[in-house]
C-alpha cells in the first residue's frame, strides 16, 4: 500500500510503498477515507519533537483521520468491521494516518458524527480534542468568563471559538482582514483584525487565552488577562509540568523549566499564570465532541480538500500559515459520504446512526450498514465538502 513519508528528518515528503500495518490486540485497521494536516505533522518532520518524542524514520506523516474499520483485534471491544470512525494517532506511536490503511488503539477512536463526510470527520480530531483540552479540562471555563483565542480562522482557533462560545464564555478573537466577518459568524462576540488593530489595546480582563501564536503575542497576551487570569500555551515554550507529564528524565525537566522561565517570570510579574499543554489522543472526548456535532454545536471548518495524490502540496499550502479552518486529503472516495450538502446519503447516516445509538450488541453497526447501502444506492459517486464554513471546494 501507498504512505505519503519522509525518509529522513527535513528530508523531502514523497510516496512510498509501505508494509500492511500489523495489529495489536487493542487495534482496530481502519481504511483511511479522509486525513486531515496539522501543523505538528510538520515540526515532527523537521525533528522538533525528537528530544521528548522520537519518532523513527521512514516516517509517515498524519494524526487525523476518518474511515471504515476493516479488521479488529481479538481484545477490542468497542467497534467492528464496518463501522464508520474518527480519531487521532497517539503522537507516540509509530505510524501516521496519510496512507490507505493504519492501525489505531481502538481507545483512540469513536463513531463518526451523523450528517459528517469523512473529509469533515477527519478535520476534527486534532484541533478540537485541543481546544477541548485547553477549554475543558485545563482552564474549566464557565459561563459567563472571557476567553480570548488567538488566530480564530486557523485549524485550532476556528474549532475553539465555538467550544468556548458553547462554553458560555464571551469570546474574543484574532484573524486577519479577509477572515473578520466569517470567524464573526462562527460564534465571536469580539474579532480584532491583526493586520490593521492591536489586541492588546482593544482586549481587556480575559479569565483565559488560548495561545497558538507564541513569541510577541503571548508576550502581549499577559497584558489582556484579570489579575488571576490564565495563558495556555499550545505553540510554547514548554514547561517543566508538561516536561513531568511525559516522565521525561530529571535533565529534560529542567531544560523545558528553563525554557519556560522567562514567559513565566512575565506572567507572574503580571499577577496571572502560564501553562503549556501538548494535546493527547482520546476516543472518549471524541464521543463528547461527536455528540457536539450531532447537536448543532460545533461545525467543521473546511479550508480545502486535496487529492491523495496531492499530499505534498496540501503541506505546501498549511505551511503559508494562512489556512481557513483545516486542510484535510481526500485518500479514497467513497458514495453517500456527502456531508451536510448530501441530499441522500445524509438522511441515511442520520438514519443510521440514530439507529445505531439504540443498538443492541447484536445489532452494532447495523444503522451505518443501512446508511452505507441506501447512500451508495442512491447517492451517486461524489466526495464533497459541504458543512459549516466550506472555503474551497475539492
Ligand atoms: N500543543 C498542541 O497540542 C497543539 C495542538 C494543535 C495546534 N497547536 C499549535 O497551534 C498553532 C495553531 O495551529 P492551527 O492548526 O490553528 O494553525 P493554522 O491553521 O496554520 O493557522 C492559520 C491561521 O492563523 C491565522 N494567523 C496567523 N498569524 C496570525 C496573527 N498574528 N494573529 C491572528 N491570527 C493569525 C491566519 O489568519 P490570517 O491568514 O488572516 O493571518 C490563519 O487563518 C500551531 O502553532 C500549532 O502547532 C498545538
Amino acid at each position: 500500500m501507498k504512505a505519503w513519508q519522509i525518509d529522513a528528518y527535513r528530508g523531502p515528503l514523497h510516496l512510498a510503498d509501505v508494509p500492511e500495518p500489523v495489529l495489536e490486540p487493542h487495534d482496530v485497521l481502519v481504511e483511511v477515507h479522509a486525513a486531515a494536516l496539522n501543523v505538528a505533522d510538520l515540526m515532527v518532520g523537521r525533528g522538533e519533537f525528537k528530544a521528548f518524542l522520537p519518532a523513527p524514520v521512514p516516517l509517515t506523516y498524519g494524526q487525523d483521520l476518518a474511515g471504515v474499520v476493516t479488521a479488529v483485534g481479538p481484545a477490542v471491544t468497542r467497534f467492528a468491521v464496518g463501522d464508520e470512525v474518527f480519531g487521532c494517532l497517539d503522537v507516540a506511536r509509530p505510524g501516521g494516518t496519510m496512507t490507505e490503511r493504519v492501525a489505531v488503539a481502538e481507545s483512540d477512536l469513536a463513531r463518526t458524527p451523523a450528517g459528517l463526510s469523512m473529509v469533515e470527520a477527519a478535520s476534527l480530531p486534532l484541533v478540537s480534542l485541543t481546544a477541548w483540552q485547553v477549554l475543558v479540562e485545563r482552564a474549566h471555563v464557565r459561563p459567563g468568563q472571557r476567553v480570548l483565542v488567538h488566530a480564530g480562522s486557523g485549524g485550532l482557533g476556528s474549532v475553539a471559538v465555538q467550544i468556548a462560545k458553547h462554553l458560555g464564555a464571551t469570546v474574543a478573537t484574532t484573524t486577519g482582514t479577509s477572515n473578520v466577518e466569517w470567524v464573526r459568524a462562527l460564534g465571536a462576540d469580539q474579532v480584532v483584525d491583526h493586520r490593521t488593530q492591536d489586541f492588546a489595546e482593544l482586549v481587556h480582563d480575559q479569565d483565559l487565552v488560548l495561545d497558538g501564536l507564541g513569541g510577541e503575542v503571548l508576550d502581549k497576551s499577559f497584558g489582556v488577562l484579570r489579575r488571576g487570569g490564565q495563558v495556555v500555551g499550545v505553540k510554547g515554550p514548554p514547561d517543566r509540568a508538561f516536561a513531568k507529564s511525559l516522565g521525561l528524565s530529571p535533565v529534560l525537566q529542567t531544560v523545558m523549566g528553563v525554557l519556560s522561565l522567562r514567559t513565566n517570570r512575565r506572567a507572574r510579574k503580571a499577577g496571572v499564570r502560564y501553562s503549556f499543554l501538548f494535546m493527547h489522543s482520546s476516543g472518549a472526548q471524541l464521543e463528547q465532541i461527536a455528540a457536539l456535532v450531532d447537536d448543532g454545536v460545533l461545525r467543521p471548518v473546511v479550508d480545502r480538500v486535496y487529492p491523495f495524490a496531492e499530499t505534498d502540496q496540501a503541506y505546501a499550502h498549511l505551511a503559508t500559515g494562512r489556512a481557513k479552518g483545516k486542510v484535510v486529503v481526500s485518500v479514497r472516495s467513497r458514495a453517500g459520504s456527502g456531508g451536510f450538502g448530501d441530499p441522500v446519503g445524509v438522511p441515511a447516516r442520520a438514519l443510521g446512526a440514530r439507529l445505531d445509538r439504540r443498538r443492541g450488541q447484536r445489532l452494532r453497526g447495523v444503522g451505518q450498514q443501512l446508511a452505507r447501502v441506501v447512500g451508495d444506492g442512491l447517492g451517486g459517486v461524489q466526495q464533497r465538502s459541504g458543512h459549516g464554513v466550506v472555503h474551497d471546494r475539492e
